[in-house]
């Protein structure tokens, strides 16, 4: 399959065609989700939580972001990639937010990077980083970035006027020349909304079912991540409980001496070159 193009997904939505996107961090997980027919993956700052092991995003660096966007790349080659720019990798200057949406595009091979927030200044970047030729997704409603604003990660666009200011910021968007939106954290109605008034896709994580297109973290929807789970995630697995089931037993089969078997999972050698070793051993020294 080809990897598919900002117009190939403006395409989809003409046709109403749903856009199939998830997360993803490793090579591993990115081969299987090319196989499964992904039409675009997320290479998400969540990567801090999900396999960093911290408790937010914030302390993800541009670094830890290259390396594992170039570890999907290699596991997805015909996918289209959007990298996720970490926090205080846009916010400070156009200029810093230029080269470091450079970079995903250089070193990682990534088609597409993902700025949060919908204020005058991202604004700012989002257009600074169009011009600069690089593809653009906006993130607006639950930001993970805004987390101390937000006070937690909490839904947003509950109240009529809080709707009203993300339907702004979503037109404010596509106005600065953003290719596309991901919408996370927000009801039924403001994603509909959203999406009736673009005219470049909407991508929904907990936005509802209108939007153009789903978004999932893997590790929520293959049951690996059990730190917390979101009200708006399906489990399509249990995989971490037989991750663990399986790790389970093989600590028990090497403490019972019941793995490895010498017929099965061993290399074998002649019986004369035995015999010689034997031989050779029992020489004293
Ligand atoms: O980092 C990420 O995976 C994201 C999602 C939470 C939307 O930005």
């Amino acid at each position: 399959m080809a990897k598919k193009t900002i117009l190939d997904f403006q395409a989809m939505v003409e046709k109403e065609e749903k856009i199939v996107y998830l997360t993803a961090y490793d090579y591993l997980t990115a081969k299987m989700q090319e196989k499964a027919g992904v039409d675009m993956i997320l290479v998400g700052d969540s990567l801090g939580m999900v396999s960093l092991g911290y408790d937010t995003t914030f302390p993800v660096t541009m670094d830890d972001m290259i390396r594992h966007c170039q570890a999907v790349r290699r596991g997805a080659p015909n996918v289209f990639i959007v990298g996720d720019m970490p926090y205080m990798s846009y916010q400070v200057s156009d200029e810093q937010a230029i080269a470091n949406a450079g970079r995903f595009i250089k070193e990682a091979g990534a088609d597409c990077v993902k700025l949060e927030g919908g204020g005058p200044s991202i604004i700012n970047r989002i257009k600074a980083i169009t011009e600069a030729g690089i593809v653009v997704m906006g993130h607006i409603g639950l930001t993970p970035q805004f987390m101390g604003q937000l006070g937690g990660y909490k839904a947003q666009g509950k109240t009529a006027q809080a709707a009203m200011s993300l339907i702004q910021q979503a037109k404010l968007i596509e106005e600065a020349g953003a290719a596309s939106i991901l919408v996370e954290g927000i009801p039924t109605a403001v994603g509909k909304a959203i999406t009736e008034k673009a005219n470049i896709p909407i991508l929904g994580i907990g936005a509802g079912s209108y939007t153009h297109g789903q978004l999932l973290i893997y590790a929520d929807m293959v049951g690996l991540y059990d730190n917390f789970t979101s009200k708006f995630v399906k489990k399509y697995a249990n995989i971490g409980e037989k991750l663990t089931d399986a790790f389970r037993n093989y600590v028990q089969e090497v403490r019972e001496g019941k793995f490895p078997v010498d017929a099965e999972h061993t290399y074998k050698m002649k019986n004369e070159d035995v015999a010689e070793l034997t031989k050779m051993l029992s020489v004293k020294e």
